[in-house]
């Protein structure tokens, strides 16, 4: 499928989170010469950094199989025990959502991460015993858009702790050529500077806006994307030149118009445009902290002078 291919396979094609990747690069390499298996990874950042793809990177690089499943998916410690116990030596185990894992299950990840070890309880009452069954040496990769949602000693039996920082203009400019590349399409110079920008530091984005420009393109013009058409075409869809969408200008206006900037609480955003207070949180807020249009306080969230500029509404008074 064409939403695979895009994704890169080895960590020489991955652009991007330079430090990640060459520290990993290390840790495969000396793992691969002592025939051991890496040391369990765990990966966070916001959504669509490249957990998932990275993870997939990892397995390829050490020539390993690798299983996907995600925290809510394994629902009772049988299940983990299942895939625990059909991995190969060396084999990657990737738990995505791995801070929704439930607690009963984390309890068997723990002998199972730290020793390679299963422990089954046989029978019942009075004549039930503990079993150690030995698995095979394997790498969990876990990844989360939130490491502090993690239990301590979850988080502790990782010997790879990294994360995913938001991408540059750059960086998302060279995956959108990639992408058009893969994807057959041109884009003429600025072009895929223009969809970077408003990708909000996001490969994920960014390659979803270049497929929906490249519609227009196709249907609109003569499937050549040009700077002006890229505009056009993303104005249509409702990005704005920052990449900002409906959501990100719903809250950003609740929060000035209703609340005075704030400081408001997240429910209470939340609950004023209708959206889940988790995905304002994990999905929408980082990218509006990263470029200083919302900070975050004890009290709650203020929307800050930039956040009204660009908006085009002028502060009030008393804050300004
Ligand atoms: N596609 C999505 N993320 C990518 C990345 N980091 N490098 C190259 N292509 C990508």
């Amino acid at each position: 499928a064409v939403e695979l291919s895009l994704r890169p396979r080895y960590l020489n094609e991955y652009i991007g989170q330079s430090q990640v990747k060459n520290n990993l690069k290390v840790f495969i390499e000396a793992a691969k010469m002592r025939k051991e298996a890496l040391d369990h990874v765990l990966l966070y950042g916001p959504p669509g950094l490249g957990k998932t793809t990275l993870s997939n990177i990892i397995a390829n690089e050490l020539g390993v199989n690798i299983r996907t499943t995600s925290g809510p998916a394994i629902e009772r410690p049988g299940d983990l025990a299942a895939l625990l116990t059909n991995l190969q030596e060396g084999d990657v185990l990737f738990i995505d959502e791995i801070h929704r894992l439930h607690r009963t299950v984390e309890e068997v990840l723990y002998p199972a991460m730290e020793d390679f070890a299963l422990d089954i309880i046989i029978g019942k009452g009075p004549s039930a015993r503990s079993v150690r069954l030995d698995l095979p040496k394997f790498t969990l990769i876990g990844a989360t858009t939130r490491a502090g949602l993690l239990s301590a000693p979850l988080r502790d039996r990782f010997g790879v702790v990294s994360r995913l920082e938001f991408y540059t203009t750059d960086e998302l400019s060279f995956i959108v050529s990639r992408a058009a590349d893969i994807l057959d399409v041109e884009v003429i110079g600025e072009a895929s500077h223009e969809i970077a920008v408003r990708s909000r530091g996001t490969p994920r984005i960014a390659n979803r806006l270049l497929k929906r420009v490249r519609d227009f393109a196709q249907v609109r013009g003569d499937g050549v994307i040009t700077p002006e058409l890229a505009k056009e075409a993303l104005h249509l869809i409702q990005v704005d030149p920052l990449g900002l969408d409906q959501i990100d200008h719903k809250m950003l206006e609740a929060m000035i118009t209703s609340f005075r900037g704030g400081p408001v609480g997240l429910d209470t955003i939340a609950a004023t445009i209708g959206e889940e207070s988790q995905t304002i949180e994990d999905v929408y807020e980082p990218y509006l902290l990263q470029i200083g249009f919302l900070q975050r306080t004890p009290r709650g969230r203020i929307a800050t002078p930039k956040a009204y500029a660009h908006l085009g509404i002028p502060m009030p008074d008393s804050q300004s």
